[in-house]
C-alpha cells in the first residue's frame, strides 16, 4: 500500500477531482463552462445556462427550443409522490419534505432511460418544491402551465398567482446564480454517491441532505431569520459585535474560496436594490443588509456570500422563507447532475482512509460480566 497522506481539516486546499463545469477563485471570480457569471446573470436564461452546464456549450436557438420542449414534457410529477408527501407531518422542515419527495421519485420513476431521469429530475424540481410547500400547508397541488417558462411556472405554483415579467426575471437571476459552484459540500457528496454507481435519485437525495445544513444551503433561510431579528440598520453593528463576541456565526457570511468578495452576492445585492426600487418599497431592507455587511467586514473581514442577499430578494418576491433552501436545491440540482456525469467519465470509488485513534486488543467480556 502507498504512503497515507494526512488531508487538512475540511479538505481545505485539496483537489480531489478534475472538473470542467465551473471554477470559483479567491480573487472573486466564478465561471460556468468558461463564461463569467456576470455575463450569464445579465444575459442568459435559466434554461440556457442549464443547457450550458449540462452539455458544456451554449445552445443554438433550435437546440434551446428542443431542450425547453423536453424540459416541459418532463415537468409533471407523478401523483404517487404527492401522496407520499401527504403522509409527512405538517411541522416537517421543507428540506426534509423535498428530500423525501426526491427519494420517492427515485422509487417510482421506472421505465425511462437514465438520461431521461437526469432531465426529468431537473424539470420536476419547480413543481416538487412548490407542491411540497403547498401540501404541507394544506393547499391543493398546482400543475405547471405549459405556456410559462420554468421560472414563471415556479413562482406561479409557489405563490398561486402568475408573476409579473420583472418578478420572474429577478427570480430567474437568482436561479442562475445558484446553478453550480464547483466542489462544494453537496456536489462532493453527489460525486461520492455517483462513484458507487448508485442512480441519480440516490445521488441527488444525498446532495439535498448535505445542502440542508446551515453552513451550506441552509444559510439563506438562517440569514433571513437573522435579518428579521436585527430589524433595522441601526441595530446591525451591535448585533454583529455581540454575535462575534459569543463566537457565533453571522449567517450568510464567509466562504472557503472567496475571502474578499463573492461575485454572486454582489450581483444579488444590485438586484435587491433594483427590486425594491421597482416595487416602490423604500430601501430599508437594503440599508439593513449593507449595515450588517459593513459591520462583519469591520470586525471579522468576512465577505457576504450569495445566501445573504438571496434571502431578502426571495422575501420581497413574496416567497415563503421555508422554501428558500429548496429553491437553492432546485437550481443546484443542475450542477449535481453535471458532477454525477463527470464523475462517471473516469470513475474510481471514493474510499479515503482515516487515522485510527481508538483502542486495540481489548478482550471481549460477556454481557453479564461487565
Ligand atoms: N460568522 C462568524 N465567524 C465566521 C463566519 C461567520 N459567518 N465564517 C467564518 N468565520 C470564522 C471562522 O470561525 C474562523 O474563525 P477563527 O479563525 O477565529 O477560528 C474564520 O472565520 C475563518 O473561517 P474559514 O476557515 O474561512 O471558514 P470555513 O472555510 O471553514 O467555513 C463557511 C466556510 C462554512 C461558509 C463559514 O464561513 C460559515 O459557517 N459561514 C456561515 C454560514 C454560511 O453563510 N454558509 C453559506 C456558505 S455559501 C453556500 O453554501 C452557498
Amino acid at each position: 500500500m502507498s504512503e497515507i497522506l494526512r488531508a487538512p481539516k475540511g479538505l481545505d486546499g485539496v483537489a480531489v477531482a478534475d472538473t470542467s463545469i465551473a471554477k470559483s477563485d479567491a480573487d472573486g471570480t466564478l465561471i460556468y463552462r468558461g463564461y463569467a457569471i456576470k455575463d450569464l446573470f445579465e444575459h442568459s436564461t435559466f434554461e440556457e445556462s442549464t443547457y450550458l452546464i449540462l452539455y458544456g456549450k451554449l445552445p443554438t436557438r433550435s437546440e434551446l427550443e428542443e431542450f425547453e420542449a423536453k424540459m416541459l414534457r418532463f415537468s409533471m410529477v407523478p401523483h404517487n409522490v404527492y401522496d407520499l408527501v401527504k403522509t409527512i407531518p405538517h411541522e416537517a422542515h421543507q428540506m426534509d419534505v423535498l428530500r423525501t419527495a426526491v427519494s420517492g421519485l427515485g422509487a417510482t420513476e421506472g421505465g425511462i432511460s437514465s438520461e431521461e431521469q437526469k432531465l426529468s429530475i431537473i424539470a420536476q424540481m419547480p413543481a416538487l418544491v412548490a407542491n411540497c410547500y403547498r401540501i404541507i400547508k394544506g393547499m391543493d397541488v398546482a400543475e405547471p402551465d405549459p405556456a410559462l417558462s420554468l421560472s414563471q411556472n415556479f413562482l406561479y405554483m409557489l405563490r398561486g398567482k402568475k408573476p409579473s415579467d420583472f418578478e420572474a426575471w429577478c427570480f430567474e437571476r437568482m436561479l442562475i446564480l445558484y446553478l453550480e459552484h464547483d466542489l462544494n459540500a453537496s456536489a462532493f457528496t453527489v460525486r461520492v454517491v455517483a462513484s458507487t454507481l448508485a442512480d441519480i435519485y440516490a445521488a441527488c437525495t444525498a446532495g439535498l441532505a448535505a445542502l440542508k445544513g446551515p453552513l451550506h444551503g441552509g444559510a439563506n433561510e438562517a440569514a433571513m431569520q437573522m435579518l428579521l431579528k436585527i430589524g433595522s440598520a441601526d441595530n446591525a453593528r451591535s448585533y454583529v459585535q455581540e454575535t462575534l463576541a459569543k463566537r457565533e456565526k453571522v449567517m450568510g457570511f464567509g466562504h472557503r474560496v472567496y475571502k474578499t468578495v463573492d461575485p454572486r452576492s454582489q450581483l444579488a445585492k444590485k438586484l435587491l436594490r433594483e427590486l425594491l426600487e421597482k416595487q416602490g418599497k423604500g430601501l430599508e431592507t437594503y440599508k439593513l443588509c449593507e449595515a450588517v455587511e459593513s459591520a462583519v467586514w469591520e470586525f471579522k473581514k468576512l465577505p457576504a456570500n450569495v445566501d445573504f442577499y438571496a434571502a431578502p430578494i426571495f422575501l420581497n418576491l413574496d416567497i415563503p422563507i421555508e422554501t428558500n433552501t429548496p429553491i437553492f436545491a432546485s437550481s443546484r440540482i443542475v450542477g449535481w447532475v453535471a458532477h454525477y456525469n463527470e464523475q462517471l467519465v473516469d470513475n474510481r470509488i471514493y474510499r479515503p482512509d482515516a487515522t485510527y485513534t481508538g483502542e486495540k486488543g481489548l478482550k471481549y467480556v460477556p454481557i453479564d460480566s461487565r
